[in-house]
């Protein structure tokens, strides 16, 4: 029986923004933003309404939510929208969040979990924590230290960050913040020669990972983001300029000296197929993944046309509105990809408890996008650390508390389909 609290969640919410008043309405002051309602209990209920009781410095919060209202009041309504925007009824979004209520974890007692080891080993490198940072493009648009401080923070927890192609900070400038190899995250390009340039750069930067993103392939219908821009003062165009890709992408230095022309729209890669990735293949000595698969068939396809791996994703509720969580669809992708290559996910995590699950089913990592850019759009670089801090915690105490003394340890029998 979710339905109770669904309602006492919305009550409350409705009764915040009667309090926010014209100001809330505006976008100036947030009422309490919090995440799109879900079945899931509100994180910070009894909260007091207002902006009185919003945390004052990362050391503060306690859980990664709370970063999200502070980064709505510093956050312009158009960028705030762009961020927390899924599509159309954003379906896909709260799915992502309700599907870790179809799962339960199963403890273990009598283990002795006096010591618990939470590293993960991609590709021969060890990372502290299984939870790495997703790709998101744009990071200027919540602090203007973008990209290089969430590197700042990822090398703190000695976390991987996977930088996206539409970064504004260069792959070269983002690597050096990190001290140590990133992926780089791929959105092809309706034009090979634009791919080819992009992988040759990430290469030459050393990245030993390229993540290929299969599915932004058509526009998208970011309502949230469309509402929310019509609420913003500034004039868009004096920082975008939408009238070609090449002049979208001024800011974004990945593309500097690459011939853009032909490129309309926001350059989806309608035209992206397995073929395209071959051709990638035969170009690049870096591991290549797929970023977006949420088929078992998909997952089998990526493994017998000789993918190094895939990143289960719907791009937290960004690719196509089709309504199905990742962590619902994950263990069929298990099943499917037989252990042929590995499978890490992302959409919706925010707990340590939900990336516990994820392990359980066999994924070898994690990724969190939404909840470091609040702490990025809170308070820079030390909101990010904070958030990776946060997720890093509670995942080792679900580990410890589960009973398990390693992310190996965490198997199948760890987690059960709610019934
Ligand atoms: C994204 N994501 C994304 N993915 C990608 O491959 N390249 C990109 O440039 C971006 N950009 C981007 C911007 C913003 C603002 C968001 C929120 C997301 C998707 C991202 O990598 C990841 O799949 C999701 O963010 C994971 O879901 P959660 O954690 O945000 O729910």
């Amino acid at each position: 029986m979710t339905t109770p609290i669904v309602r006492a969640t919305s009550r409350r919410r409705f009764l915040q923004y009667l309090a926010g008043g014209p100001l809330a309405a505006s976008g100036a002051l947030s009422a309490y933003a919090a995440e799109t309602p879900s079945k899931l209990p509100d994180p910070m209920i009894w909260a007091p309404p207002g902006s009185g009781d919003l945390i004052k410095s990362p050391k503060d919060a306690i859980n990664v939510f709370e970063f999200e209202p502070v980064a709505r009041q510093n956050t312009p309504p158009a960028h705030f929208g762009y961020m927390a925007s899924g599509l159309d009824d954003e379906v896909t979004l709260r799915a992502n969040r309700d599907g870790f209520l179809k799962f339960q974890l199963n403890p273990h007692r009598l283990n002795d979990v006096s010591k618990v080891d939470t590293s993960v080993e991609l590709f021969g490198t060890k990372y502290d924590s299984p939870i790495f940072v997703c790709p998101t493009g744009g990071n200027q648009f919540f602090h203007p230290d973008g990209e290089v401080a969430v590197a700042k923070a990822a090398r703190v927890g000695n976390h991987l960050q996977i930088l996206s192609t539409s970064s504004n900070y260069s792959v070269e400038d983002v690597t050096k913040a990190r001290g140590a190899p990133i992926w780089f995250q791929l959105y092809a390009s309706p034009r090979f020669e634009v791919a080819q340039a992009l992988i040759k750069r990430a290469e030459a930067a050393g990245c030993p990972v390229l993540m290929v993103t299969v599915d932004r392939i058509a526009g998208r219908n970011q309502e949230t983001m469309f509402r929310l821009r019509r609420t913003d003062t500034r004039e868009c165009a004096d920082c975008h300029d939408r009238s070609s890709f090449a002049g979208r992408s001024v800011r974004r230095h990945n593309y500097d000296g690459i011939d853009l022309s032909g490129i309309t729209g926001g350059g989806e890669s309608s035209n992206l197929s397995w073929d395209t990735v071959k051709r990638m293949r035969d170009i690049t000595r870096m591991k290549i993944m797929l970023k977006g698969i949420v088929t078992a068939e998909d997952a089998d396809l990526a493994a017998q046309n000789g993918l190094d791996g895939i990143l289960v994703s719907n791009h937290g509720g960004r690719g196509e509105d089709y309504g199905r969580s990742t962590i619902d669809a994950l263990p069929e992708i298990i099943a499917a990809v037989k252990g042929r290559m590995p499978v890490i996910v992302d959409s919706g995590f925010r707990r340590g408890t939900d990336a516990v699950k994820a392990l359980a089913m066999g994924a070898q990592a994690v990724g969190i996008g939404r909840p470091y850019l609040w702490g990025l759009g809170a308070f820079g670089q030390e909101g990010v650390e904070r958030v990776l801090e946060i997720v890093r915690t509670e995942t080792r105490t679900a580990m410890q508390q589960c009973g398990a003394r390693s992310v190996k340890e965490l198997t199948p029998g760890f987690v059960r389909r709610a019934t």
